[in-house]
C-alpha cells in the first residue's frame, strides 16, 4: 500500500443538485467549484500526492452551448482566483487534456497558472479539462510509432501536457450514483480501487472524502498475486 496516493475524482451531480433546488445547472456548477476547493483542502492535510479532478471530458462538448460557454469561463475565473492561493499553500496546479479546442484566454490562464505553482510540492492538483482517456491513448500510440523509445506511460504523459510519466491512480472516487468510467483515466486506473457514492458533487467534502479513504484501507490491493503474498 502507498503511503501517500493518487486520487482521482469524477465530479458528478452538479446538475441534479441545481435541479433539486430550482436552481440554474450553472448554479450546480457553481457550487461544485467551491465542493472542489473544499476537497483540495481536505486532500492537503491528508496523505495524498496527488488529485486528478474531471472538470470537463471530450464528450462534454455535446452539451448545449451556454453550459460549455458557463464551465469554460468558471473554470478559467476560478483558476485566475485560485492561483495565489495555491501558490502560497505549495499546491502545483496543472491541466491534463487537449488545448486545441479551448478558448484562448483559459489557455493563457492554464499557462500562467502551471508556470507560477511549478514547484509545489505538497499536493499536485490535476485538472482534467477537455479530457478523454481514449484520445490521450490514442495519441500515446502515435508518439510512440514516431519516435520508437521510451515507456508507454512516458508517452501517456506527454500526450497532455505533463512534465512527467502518466500516473497510477490508487482510489477512484466517483460522486453523483452511477457507476462507470466515463472515458477517465482508462491507462492509470487499471489498478485503481474504485468508489462510488451517491452523495451528489457539490455535497462532497472532508467528511466524504474520509469516508472514501477509510473504505481505501480497508481494501487488500493484490495487483494479481495472492492474498498471502498481499503485506
Ligand atoms: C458533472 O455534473 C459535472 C461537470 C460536467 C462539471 C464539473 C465541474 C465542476 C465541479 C467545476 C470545476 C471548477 C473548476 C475550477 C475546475 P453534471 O452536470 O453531469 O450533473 P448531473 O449528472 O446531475 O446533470
Amino acid at each position: 500500500m502507498p503511503d501517500s496516493l493518487h486520487v482521482a475524482i469524477i465530479m458528478d451531480g452538479n446538475g441534479r443538485w441545481a435541479h433539486q433546488r430550482n436552481l440554474p445547472r450553472k448554479a450546480g456548477h457553481s457550487a461544485g467549484a467551491q465542493a472542489l476547493l473544499n476537497t483540495i483542502e481536505a486532500a492537503g492535510a491528508r496523505d495524498i500526492h496527488m488529485l486528478t479532478v474531471y472538470a470537463f471530458s471530450s464528450d462534454n462538448w455535446n452539451r448545449p452551448s451556454k453550459e460549455t460557454h458557463a464551465l469554460m469561463t468558471l473554470i478559467r475565473t476560478r483558476i485566475r482566483r485560485e492561483m495565489h492561493r495555491c501558490q502560497k499553500e505549495n499546491i502545483r496546479l496543472s491541466v491534463i487534456g487537449r488545448r486545441d479546442r479551448l478558448p484562448n484566454r483559459l489557455v493563457e490562464t492554464i499557462c500562467e497558472a502551471e508556470e507560477l505553482t511549478r514547484d509545489g510540492a505538497l499536493l499536485h492538483l490535476r485538472l482534467a479539462v477537455d479530457y478523454s482517456g481514449r484520445h490521450a491513448l490514442e495519441h500515446a500510440a502515435r508518439y510512440m510509432s514516431g519516435n520508437g523509445h521510451g515507456s508507454f506511460s512516458h508517452a501517456l504523459g506527454k500526450a497532455y501536457h505533463t512534465r512527467e510519466s502518466a500516473s497510477d491512480v490508487d482510489l477512484l472516487i466517483r460522486t453523483g450514483g452511477e457507476k462507470r468510467l466515463s472515458d477517465f483515466l482508462l491507462w492509470e486506473c487499471a489498478y485503481a480501487e474504485l468508489y462510488f457514492t451517491d452523495c451528489w458533487w457539490p455535497d462532497f467534502g472532508a467528511q466524504e472524502l474520509d469516508l472514501a479513504l477509510g473504505e481505501f484501507r480497508r481494501r487488500q490491493r493484490r495487483f494479481g498475486c495472492l492474498p498471502s503474498q498481499c503485506t
